[in-house]
């Protein structure tokens, strides 16, 4: 059987659940990123670095919800905490002391972390540090690194498609693009002039490079950008919305030693719940504050912020006993290990079958070219001059096919790995690689 039919004879329920969506979502997903050919699967539960279809397939999870579970699904002390909250009420519409507890969490593990405000996502995270960096710089031009995500609202807008020139969407006012500046990612000299007419608010970026660490950024520009902007009087925003709590208990700033003006959080910050947040020096976060007989400052200057579900007791409970456990164990480098033992695995593999790609990591993040001549870095993070290219386009969907005949949910290409995952995921992942390679062999489709 091809792995085209191979995927459809074992996927059978999923394929009813994907008619029935059709006809309720456009394109039958709730998440661009979550849309399939010839369907997507359906997932039925998970448990640490593991999860299950409707069709009783079980799957090596590297999608990991979104990047938002280093610590696997249903670790047992967020799951108790989650059920405990969930008894006295999913929403108070009121202060409540877990969510003090959570920020100063936040404010404990992260190095720019003076005062922090909460959001319900990683979108609504950076659009108020945009907003925070304008109201505080008066200043409204943004500049952004090519291809760096920062979620879907009109400020920082993606891509249609991975193959359009520029970042745009239907939909979103021309005006919004007049305002935006986008340097080539890791180009010191395009930084200094964008930033030399000290008309910049904020740079914004993804401290791994581009879609966690696809495209690869050296620790020596975030240095570079972080003294530059001090010099023109530019805000720093490290979107920390994936590496936060991820990279190392205080995020990429903590790992490459470089202390931003602002972060925003989302995904790990709220234990798997939905929930984020801006940390950040506390001069720029009070631009939020509101000021008792100061007329001018609440009309003039202040950034408003509402929210129905900040701060929602059940993703602080989520929150707090996921953040302890970064802060107090090893998850983090436990995830790292994984990684790294992936990224060695699939490179020894590919040597060894003639394989045309190889892999890396960044931290808990793993990565693969495939389908072209690609070097290997020499150990685990890219180490070589020219940027990975990724998994050619032609062979995305038939090696995504396969590798979930063979048990493997991938993200984009390669997967965020949490401290769940053992020796048991990383041997299957590599097989199922291996598998999921001589299976494109087979179909002529990989040399
Ligand atoms: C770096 C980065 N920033 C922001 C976002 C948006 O976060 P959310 O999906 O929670 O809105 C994402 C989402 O993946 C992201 O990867």
């Amino acid at each position: 059987m091809s792995i085209l039919e191979t995927y459809e004879a074992l996927h059978r329920g999923s394929r009813a659940l994907a008619a029935r969506a059709s006809t309720v979502f456009p394109s039958g997903v709730t998440h661009d990123a979550r849309a399939f050919q010839p369907f997507p699967i359906y997932v039925e539960r998970a448990a640490g670095p593991r999860k299950w279809d409707v069709d009783g397939n079980e799957y090596v999870d590297f999608i990991g919800g979104h990047g938002a579970l280093l610590l696997g699904h249903n670790r047992r002390e967020v799951m108790d905490a989650v059920k405990s909250a969930l008894e006295r009420g999913t929403h108070f519409g009121a202060s409540h002391e877990l969510e003090i507890e959570w920020g100063q969490q936040v404010i404990d593990m992260v190095p720019c972390a003076e005062r922090v405000r909460f959001t319900s996502s990683g979108t609504e995270a950076t659009m108020m540090a945009l907003r925070l960096a304008r109201a505080y710089t008066g200043r409204e031009r943004v500049v952004k690194l090519e291809e760096h995500f920062h979620g879907w609202h009109d400020l920082v807008v993606g891509r249609l498609g991975p193959d359009d020139a520029r970042p745009h969407s239907v939909g979103v006012p021309n005006g919004f693009y007049d305002a935006l500046t986008i340097v080539p990612s890791g180009d010191v000299v395009a930084l200094e002039q964008a930033l030399a007419g000290r008309d910049v608010a904020a740079v914004i970026l993804e401290p791994t490079g581009a879609h966690w660490g696809t495209h690869v950024l050296q620790a020596s520009y975030l240095h570079e950008l972080r003294r530059l902007t001090k010099e023109t009087g530019t805000l720093m925003i490290m979107d920390e919305v994936i590496t936060g709590f991820r990279m190392a208990p205080g995020g990429a700033s903590q790992r490459y030693g470089v202390t931003p003006d602002l972060s925003s959080f989302a995904k790990i910050v709220a234990g798997g719940m939905p929930g984020g947040c801006v940390a950040g020096r506390e001069e720029i976060i009070n631009y939020l504050e509101m000021r008792e007989n100061d007329a001018d400052w609440n009309s003039e200057q202040r950034v408003s912020h509402q929210g129905t579900f900040n701060a929602n007791p059940v993703s602080a409970a989520a929150g707090i006993a996921a953040l302890k456990i970064i802060a107090e164990q090893d998850d983090c480098a436990r995830a790292d290990a994984a990684s790294a033992a992936i990224v060695r695995g699939v490179n020894d593999l590919f040597a060894r079958e003639s394989v045309p790609g190889s892999a890396w990591a960044v931290s808990s993040m793993w990565h693969m070219n495939l389908g072209y001549d690609a070097p290997r870095p020499k150990d685990v993070e890219w180490d070589v001059e020219a940027q990975p290219e990724g998994i050619a386009p032609a062979l995305m969907r038939s090696f995504r096919q396969a590798l979930y005949n063979h048990g493997v949910d991938l993200m984009g290409n390669g997967g965020m790995v949490s401290s769940s995952h053992g020796e048991r995921e990383v041997a299957h992942t590599i097989l199922a690689v291996g598998a999921s390679v001589a299976d494109l062999r087979a179909e002529g489709l990989l040399g």
